[in-house]
Parts: structure tokens; C-alpha cells; sequence
């Protein structure tokens, strides 16, 4: 029995597709992509898991709604599912305190810069590119840490770093920092984690 996943995307979901292709060549033989779940329904990602034949979801926070209300639909989605191990994909929320408790040391996400630079509450997508370009390092890149009730602050799984180049735009270094360095961690983190879990479920009698 594999790890059940839920992967957790809002946008164009290229860490996801990354995920389904390494799945894909046999490099997470311990965990199975068995769920995707948008809180946008618009993203391109939810192309991406029909194309791959992944079961989605979709659980959007509706205007004005209390986000304990959205967690508690988005927990009855991964209950309903048998999920055990979340990756959030580009998964522009900030999951509660309340919420991690329910999954401690299953949740997984990719940031795309190396924590603890850049990073924390209004640092997501291009915006962290900005910023590294606007402060003028040289070097940047990704980090993969487990989500807990800190914004990007759980304890780091892996990280690489992506140097930046003359002329960079964010939109260039963004591009950069995935192929260098998100796309290549996040299916091996996930593999690692997944095996984790499983070696930890009670055997079978
Ligand atoms: C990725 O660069 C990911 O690291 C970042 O958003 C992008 C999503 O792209 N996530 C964050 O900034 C979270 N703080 P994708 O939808 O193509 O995977």
C-alpha cells in the first residue's frame, strides 16, 4: 500500500506536472498522486491531473467565508479520499494552525526561494523573484520544507541554489528556479517523505 497524496495547487501547476512525470518514470515507488485539489477553479492544473486521470477536486474560499469553514470542506474532501500526505504545489493559502495539527510532518511544500530569505506571510509566485531582484543577491533558488503552523517556517527538507544573471526578470528567474531547483526536489522530497510515512504504518496482520 502506497501513501495516498493529495497535491494542492491554484494555479498553472507546473510543480504538479513535475510530480505526475516523476510518478510517472517510477521515482515515487512509495506514494500515489491519488488526488488534486484547486482553491482556484480556473487553474490550469486542473488540466493537468485530467490529462493524467487524477481525481480533482475543487474547494474555493468563498468571499467573506471564515477560513475554518474552508478548512473544515477542504479536511472533509481529504477524509472522504483516505489522503495522508499533502504537497502544497504552488497552493497560494495559508493553512491554519489548527489545520497542520491534523496532518503533522504530512504536509510538504515548495517555496521558490532559500528560506529564510524571501519568504514568510505575502511572499509567493513572482513576487519572490521581485524581491530577490530588488535586493540585489546573486544567488537564489528553492527550498522544500514541512508545512507547519509557521508561514514557511517548518523544518527544511531540501533546498538548491539557482544563480541569478545579468538582466534577470522575475518572469526569467522564476522559470529558472523551476527548472533548476523546484522541479527536481519536490518529487524527490515527496518520494522521501512518502516512504517515511509508509515505513511508519502499523504492518498488515
Ligand atoms: C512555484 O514557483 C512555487 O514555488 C510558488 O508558486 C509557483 C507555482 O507554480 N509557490 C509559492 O510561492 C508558495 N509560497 P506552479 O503552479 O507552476 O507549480
Amino acid at each position: 500500500m502506497k501513501t495516498r497524496i493529495a497535491v494542492l495547487v491554484s494555479g498553472g501547476g507546473t510543480n504538479l506536472q513535475a510530480l505526475i512525470d516523476a510518478a510517472g518514470r517510477g521515482e515515487i515507488p512509495h506514494g500515489e498522486i491519488a488526488l488534486v485539489v484547486s482553491n482556484n477553479a480556473e487553474a490550469y492544473a486542473l488540466q493537468r491531473a485530467a490529462k493524467a486521470g487524477i481525481p480533482a477536486a475543487i474547494c474555493v474560499r468563498e468571499k467573506g467565508e471564515p477560513r475554518a469553514d474552508f478548512e473544515a470542506r477542504l479536511l472533509e474532501i481529504l477524509r472522504e479520499n483516505d489522503i495522508e500526505m499533502l504537497i502544497l504545489a504552488g497552493f497560494m493559502a495559508i493553512l491554519s494552525a489548527e489545520f497542520v495539527r491534523h496532518y503533522p510532518e504530512r504536509i510538504i511544500n515548495v517555496h521558490p526561494a532559500l528560506i529564510p530569505s524571501f519568504c514568510g506571510e505575502g511572499f509567493y509566485g513572482l513576487r519572490v523573484h521581485r524581491a530577490a531582484l530588488d535586493y540585489g543577491v546573486k544567488v537564489t533558488g528553492a527550498t522544500v520544507h514541512y508545512v507547519n503552523e509557521i508561514p514557511d517556517g517548518g523544518r527544511i527538507i531540501a533546498q538548491k541554489a539557482v544563480d541569478i544573471l545579468p538582466g534577470d526578470t522575475p518572469e526569467t528567474l522564476q522559470r529558472r528556479v523551476m527548472e533548476q531547483a523546484e522541479w527536481i526536489l519536490l518529487p524527490r522530497a515527496a518520494e522521501s517523505v512518502a516512504k517515511e510515512i509508509m515505513d511508519h504504518k502499523e504492518a498488515p496482520l
